[in-house]
């Protein structure tokens, strides 16, 4: 507590990287699917997920590395929703975290199992959270909350509506359906699972649950910025990947500059429901600033 977030990100990074490896040397599986599922952990991102449940915890004065295990839980689901979002059956790209995709270098086989495996990982992960750190109602809770937010009620459902999405130009409406889904379920679930960790009340849950729905939005409003105007060298990831793929994204709907108005309001919201809640929350509002002005 008391760092800013330069400091606190280069050191729970470091922790989730070191964790991240620890897991995936105990699997006992064949080395081919380790393999791959090791390649797209480790090729980096910003794991902003994992940063935000460690921030939640701090909110609340708990030791952020109590979270660990949810923590590196996330960032598997994540990077499996990363390795099937490049196939080429979704959105055909061939560079993500500044390296080839899983399926260019592993082939799509492989690609499919190793983001399948990441997935079902993360509920044993889950499971397996030491009883100091929640108790069996509170582990349920984290599991059946990470089903949904991972499932068709949350990120499968947006990445599902995102696809149908490609077909014709949707509305407003329907597009704020696809972002809150498929990106802020996940951003969503992060910040709760820190929260419930930490043993926080009915009204703190809800305000947290609207801070991370707006950061999701946000989130998701800026990829959609960086796919027109980001550096593949910066980003890491193709540039105007949307526009091959036909897709609707915030810019395409309301112009680069309505985009941006709605980013804005998207983060005024976020700090308005953060500051209602009582918590000290300074990392909260700085992650939400890096998410606004992010270059990847
Ligand atoms: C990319 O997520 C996919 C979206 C949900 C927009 P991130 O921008 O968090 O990707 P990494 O983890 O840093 O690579
Ligand atoms: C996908 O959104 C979000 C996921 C659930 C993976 P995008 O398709 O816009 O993500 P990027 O731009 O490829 O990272
Ligand atoms: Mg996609
Ligand atoms: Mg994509
Ligand atoms: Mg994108």
């Amino acid at each position: 507590m008391g760092k800013g977030l330069d400091a606190f990100i280069k050191d729970y990074k470091q922790l989730l990287e070191k964790e991240l490896r620890t897991l995936l040397e105990k699997l006992e599986a064949p080395k081919e699917v380790k393999d791959a599922m090791l390649y797209s952990l480790e090729a980096g991102g910003k794991r902003i997920r994992p940063m935000l449940l460690f921030a939640s915890l701090d909110s609340f004065g708990k030791d952020p590395r109590t979270g660990i295990l949810p923590a590196a839980a996330i960032e598997m689901i994540h990077t499996y929703s990363l390795i099937h979002d490049d196939l080429p059956s979704m959105d055909n790209d061939d560079l993500r975290r500044g390296k080839p995709t899983n399926h260019r270098v592993f082939g799509e086989a492989l690609a499919i199992l190793a983001g399948d495996a990441l997935l079902t990982y993360s509920f044993q992960v889950v499971g397996s959270i030491p009883a100091e750190h929640a108790s069996d109602a509170i582990k349920i809770k984290l599991i059946t909350e990470m089903a949904k937010a991972a499932g068709a009620e949350g990120m499968v459902g947006g990445q599902t509506a995102d696809m149908e999405g490609e077909k014709r130009q949707l509305s407003l409406d329907e597009l704020e359906f696809v972002h809150i889904h498929k990106t802020g379920k996940l951003l969503e679930y992060s910040v709760i699972a820190g929260a419930l960790i930490a043993g926080a009340n009915r009204v703190q849950l809800e305000l947290l649950s609207a801070f991370a729905s707006h950061l999701g939005l946000a989130f998701q409003i800026r990829d959609d910025i960086l796919d027109l105007e980001g550096v593949e060298e910066v980003l890491g990831k193709p540039v105007g990947s949307d526009t091959t793929n036909h897709k609707s994204t915030y810019p395409s709907l309301l112009t680069m500059e309505g985009a941006k108005e709605a980013l804005q309001n998207h983060v005024f919201l976020a700090k308005q429901a953060l500051s209602k809640t009582g918590l000290s929350t300074s990392l909260l509002e700085e992650i939400t600033d890096l998410v606004a002005s992010r270059d990847h």
